[in-house]
């Protein structure tokens, strides 16, 4: 039953559920009336149900309502909500119920299902099969190990559950063991196995109620979708690419899954990425079609792709995943806005962090790319604007005479990742630089010669587009909403216990810098330049997209609501944006088969920003 344990209530909150409202905003600018009836009844439960927004929301619950409030509310394992208070160290009790106050009140003003439901009204439905491809940590992983050390957890998610939490609180050494991979091979340690969750329940939720995919796949089935003409591809988000191939045949399978939905729908199916998952596409459909990997060859994409919609996608990389690997620092970061992150920063030190996401290769195919053309040198880098005091180029910024461990000179994106693959283990260097590439490629003839090794093929900047004249891409992407871009470090205290020789200089506010981190543009996670710079430019020059796929920008200005924990209609946010209305609708037009009714919307400064970029069109 462990399965249904962890889901019951989520299903209860989407299903039995509808949360109140009166007036909601569909598309920006245009107002839909819809009105819901709740009974009374259900009143009392619903008070809990506002809680549920997130992590604190759910511990908060466990504080302001008696258990039975909470109808089929998770056990974990044999512990029961209430032992895992007993267990938690009074601080974080404290930490949460302080973060609760601010969001008791929050109660999610836009409706489920509404905006399928509206699509379809207007004689819309299901057209072509969608596959979705999740991003990096948000899948569930759970543990099919047998070992002695592994059979309290057999299938429970070590990742993305309440197990997950408990385990981390009560046994972080045992938890830290399975998390990790082989830092050698790169694959499972000796008896341990740990597996992407599968199905829709992989990414729907993340924690109870904390919802991530869920509300696509309302929509979604709202236009007519169900298990029969939708998929998420989830994969374990740690494995290096290559690896996900070696071990899990991953490509293989959504490659097999792909050419069976054409043969049965006898339709192009449309692939629906978020974050990490754009890479994970982008590399497959090098794989696919190359003799290195899939054999499909060059027309297997025009036969089998019909579009892909790529959400905030992090092609050229994150420059927050550089301090993360380098000295695990996440601050209010990470991908997740803030449970799980919130739970390794109590429980995990930064040396162990960093030492987690180093045995997690695939954390690493978000570093950079592009280099100093794309992120700038130590004087300017594209995205800088006028007046400003540090320029953004300058991305690991030292103080002069601090002689401990911190290097002498100041870095730029280009010399912080030669010094993190200098400094860290051999294991870590070779995995990453088997794995991948993070240059540039200036001439067609290079490009072409990269098609045929597979460490470029995560690179839009080394690589091409595939040779499929019909398929279209559409990016869709935040902005607005400040993101990491250069950090100011210094060595740590003296005498203090860490094999890391550096770490933010949190002390560190003047001017533009606050705690040591200067932001820049972008959706809160990934830079302006990573989700922008492709989509605007790169594809417009010659080599990168030969045969001229069609590429649609729609960018997202970020309009939180003020006092909704996951931001509302309008966010932009890196995750939350899944839950957007405009998203959710231009996913179901595009899946209906009318994509070309969406036209490119762009707000930010990104073609300005572009053609500073020293990436030239020689052709
Ligand atoms: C596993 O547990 C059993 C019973 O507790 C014990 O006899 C056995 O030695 C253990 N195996 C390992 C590899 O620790
Ligand atoms: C540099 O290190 C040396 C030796 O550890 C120490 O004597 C000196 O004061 C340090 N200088 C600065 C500026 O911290
Ligand atoms: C790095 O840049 C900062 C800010 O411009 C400057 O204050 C500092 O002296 C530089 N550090 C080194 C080691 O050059
Ligand atoms: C720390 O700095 C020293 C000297 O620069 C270097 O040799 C060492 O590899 C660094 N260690 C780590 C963990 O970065
Ligand atoms: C996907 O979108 C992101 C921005 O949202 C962009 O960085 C990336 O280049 C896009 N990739 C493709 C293939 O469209």
């Amino acid at each position: 039953m462990a399965s249904t344990l962890r889901r019951r209530p989520a299903r209860n909150d989407s299903s039995e559920s509808p949360t109140p409202r009166a007036e909601s905003p569909v598309k920006d600018g245009e107002k839909v009336r819809v009105v819901h009836h709740r009974p009374k009844a259900r009143k009392r439960r619903t008070t809990a149900i506002f809680l549920l927004g997130s992590l604190f929301g759910i511990i908060a619950a466990g504080f302001f309502a008696k258990s039975n409030d909470l109808i089929g509310f998770p056990e974990i394992g044999e512990l029961s909500m209430d032992s895992l208070f007993d267990v938690l160290p009074a601080g974080l009790v404290k930490d949460m119920r302080d973060l609760v106050n601010g969001e008791r009140d929050f109660l999610d003003s836009y409706d489920a299902f509404s905006v399928g439901l509206k699509v379809r009204s207007e004689g819309l439905s299901a057209h072509n099969p969608i596959i979705m491809i999740p991003g990096v940590i948000s899948t569930g992983l759970e543990s099919w190990g047998t070992s002695n050390i592994s059979r309290p957890y057999f299938r429970k998610r070590l990742w993305g559950s309440w197990s997950m939490m408990r385990a981390l609180v009560m046994e972080k050494e045992v938890w830290k063991k399975h998390i990790m991979l082989d830092k050698r091979t790169g694959l499972d340690p000796p008896d341990i196995k740990l597996r992407a969750a599968q199905g829709f329940d992989a990414t729907d939720f993340f924690i109870t109620g904390y919802w991530i995919w869920n509300k696509i796949l309302e929509n979604l089935a709202s236009l007519g979708y169900d298990s029969t003409n939708s998929f998420t591809a989830a994969y374990d988000w740690r494995l290096s690419y290559p690896n996900l191939e070696t071990r899990d045949h991953y490509f293989t399978r959504l490659k097999c899954y792909i050419e069976m939905s054409v043969h049965v729908e006898n339709k192009k199916v449309v692939l629906t990425s978020h974050s990490m998952g754009g890479q994970v596409v982008f590399y497959f459909l090098h794989w696919v079609a190359s003799d290195h990997g899939g054999k499909g060859g060059d027309d297997w994409v025009e036969k089998h792709i019909d579009s892909w919609i790529n959400v905030s996608g992090c092609l050229l990389g994150a420059v927050k995943d550089v301090a993360a690997i380098l000295s695990g620092e996440m601050r209010d970061t990470a991908q997740l806005n803030a449970f799980a992150v919130y739970g390794l920063e109590k429980f995990l030190s930064k040396d162990e962090r960093a030492e987690i996401f180093r045995a997690m290769p695939g954390i690493s195919s978000m570093l950079p790319i592009g280099g100093s053309a794309i992120w700038g040198d130590l004087d300017s880098a594209p995205d800088d604007r006028p007046g400003q005091e540090h320029s953004f180029g300058s991305f690991l910024n030292f103080r002069i005479g601090q002689n401990w461990t911190t290097p002498d000179k100041n870095f730029t994106v280009d010399e912080a990742m030669k010094y993190l693959l200098e400094t860290t283990d051999d294991w870590y260097r070779d995995q990453i630089l088997g794995s991948y590439s993070h240059g540039v490629a200036h001439t067609r003839a290079d490009v072409e010669a990269n098609e045929a090794d597979p460490r470029k093929w995560i690179n839009p900047l080394e690589t091409r587009l595939p040779l499929a004249p019909s398929l279209k891409i559409y990016c869709f992407y935040g902005v607005g909403k400040p993101t990491e871009r250069a950090y100011f470090y210094r060595s740590p205290e003296p005498g203090s216990i860490t094999n890391l020789n550096m770490t933010i200089d949190t002390g560190l506010t003047q001017g533009e810098v606050d705690h040591g981190v200067i932001m820049g543009e972008g959706d809160g996670t990934v830079n302006l330049m990573s989700t922008g710079y492709m989509c605007n430019r790169g594809w417009n020059i010659k080599r990168y997209n030969p045969v001229g796929v069609k590429v649609t920008v729609v960018e997202m200005p970020h309009e939180p609501e003020r006092f909704n924990p996951r931001g509302g209609p309008k966010t932009a946010d890196h995750v939350d944006i899944l839950g957007r209305q405009n998203l959710n609708e231009f996913i179901l037009r595009i899946a209906a088969g009318k994509g070309d009714t969406i036209g490119n919307y762009i707000v930010s400064n990104i073609v300005e920003y572009s053609e500073k970029a020293k990436v030239y069109d020689d052709e």
